[in-house]
């Protein structure tokens, strides 16, 4: 067919909806720079190997060098009927530098040549997650530090448990998001693989050197297996488990960010510069970038099941089945790399509200704990603490006062070991003050761990 790169043995051009339903270059043209670069390295390779000579590689690179240039300048004429960002830049080269250009696709494949493209582009992308990450950790555990000592409630099951410091609060998050880095570091192992030279399944005939390519691109070495090197998407489906897990984490910090900068709770104050207003309560200020966040989780989420759902059917090699994996990969990129990029504005810049959490975290009698340990300082076996500190909770709540307003009387009503000094420990600081070991609410040993924290940045 007249016009295609691999027109030889068809009599009938392609269908006009084929033609539509096949293009991918209007998506995949992203990956232009890590096409050329690709390319450039395997002529480089073939004129080392004598395959091509050194005219040839010359003109093949200041051709791609050209269109380049193009692309960036936006005057490179995409084609559709080119169907990929591979052919349009093969064949743009062969208008541009004749023969050479013809020569470029020797002893490779579009099958290995995506999957190197995908890699590289992953991997360019993934290095800019990883800065970007270390900066939000960087930022959360300065912010813990400043707020070490401030008073916060603790929940479980939303309901008031124990006081806690905001600063550690915050450091849970930073814990959160190491995971994430780690995961993230783990994965590029395994991604920074070279597929080149695997051609279209079985390698190639030509004496390829595919340890110089993969170094000219930085690979760490070369992927084993032709079949397994044109075939796999498992570097993308990592990609988007940990792009999930990392979104599931930022959902559930923007759902308490959500919460505490509400009213009700009144714990919070976000810059107005992440909230919005509405078009008719002249009052509201919503939380919007939190909230967008926590639903931009469930589009990773379906990258994630449709590259795995993508690939569950395929029998090896490769299969056209696979274009349908930059989609799914490019939005879960572009969906992490933006939340990031608010993230690391937002949450440094949240204002807590030191009085209103000091005072929610007095509600619901947070320090009923403290009294029971109390009693079993006293020698009282903690079960029995436990059912008559319930009993003083009952007290308290049927009085509508906090524990440590009931008379000593009262209290020793039901736990008759207590003596004046009970109400030592049924002060919030004090609570947080006895958590005073690793991994603990204790100020101190949120300062100790904000140093651990730091430490383990780089
Ligand atoms: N655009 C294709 C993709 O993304 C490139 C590989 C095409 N290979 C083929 N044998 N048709 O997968």
């Amino acid at each position: 067919e007249k016009g295609k790169l691999w027109g030889g043995r068809f009599a009938e051009g392609t269908d006009a909806l084929v033609e539509a339903f096949s293009a991918s270059e209007h998506y995949d043209r992203r990956l232009y720079a890590h096409d050329i670069r690709g390319s450039k390295a395997h002529s480089a390779m073939l004129a080392k190997v004598g395959v091509l000579s050194a005219d040839e590689v010359e003109a093949i690179h200041l051709g791609l060098d050209d269109i380049q240039r193009d692309i960036e300048s936006g005057v490179f004429p995409w084609d559709p009927a080119r169907e990929d960002v591979h052919m349009n830049i093969e064949a743009r080269l062969t208008e541009k530098v004749g023969d050479a250009g013809k020569k470029l696709h020797t002893g490779r494949s579009r099958n290995d040549q995506v999957a190197t493209d995908i890699r590289l582009y992953l991997r360019d992308q993934v290095d800019a997650l990883l800065v970007s990450l270390k900066s939000l950790r960087a930022a959360l555990i300065d912010l813990a530090e400043r707020e070490a000592d401030t008073i916060f409630p603790g929940y479980t099951h939303l309901q008031p448990a124990q006081p806690v410091t905001a600063g550690h609060h915050l450091l849970a998050w930073e814990a959160m998001l190491t995971r994430d880095t780690g995961r993230l570091a783990d994965l590029r192992k395994r991604l920074n693989l070279s597929p080149l030279g695997a051609a279209a399944l079985s390698g190639t005939s030509y004496p390829i050197d595919r340890e110089m390519t993969a170094a000219t691109l930085e690979f760490e070495a070369v992927i084993d297996n032709s079949l397994d090197a044109v075939s796999d998407r498992d570097f993308a489906i990592e990609f988007c488990s940990f792009a999930s897990i990392l979104m599931m984490h930022f959902s559930r910090v923007c759902e308490e960010l959500v919460m505490w900068a509400s009213p009700q709770f009144g714990l919070i104050a976000l810059p107005d510069r992440y909230c919005t207003g509405s078009s008719i309560m002249p009052q509201k200020k919503n939380p919007d970038v939190a909230e967008l966040t926590r639903g931009k989780t469930g589009r990773v989420y379906g990258a994630l099941t449709a590259l795995l759902t993508l690939m569950k059917g395929q029998p090896l090699a490769y299969n056209r089945d696979n274009q349908e994996d930059k989609e799914p990969l490019f939005d879960a990129l572009d969906t992490v790399s933006a939340v990031l990029g608010v993230m690391n504005g937002m949450l440094p810049a949240i204002v807590f509200r030191a009085d209103a959490c000091r005072a929610a975290a007095g509600k619901g009698y947070p320090t009923a704990t403290e009294l029971a340990d109390y009693l079993v300082r006293k020698g009282v076996p903690f079960r029995d603490a436990h059912e008559m500190v319930g009993k003083t909770v009952a007290l308290a709540v049927e009085k509508d006062v906090d524990l440590a307003e009931l008379s000593l009387d009262e209290i020793q009503s039901n736990a008759p070991l207590a003596e004046a000094d009970v109400f030592d420990v049924l002060t919030l600081e004090g609570a947080v003050a006895a958590r005073d070991h690793i991994g603990g609410t204790a100020p101190n040993q949120v300062r100790a761990a904000c140093e651990r924290a730091r430490a383990r940045l780089d």
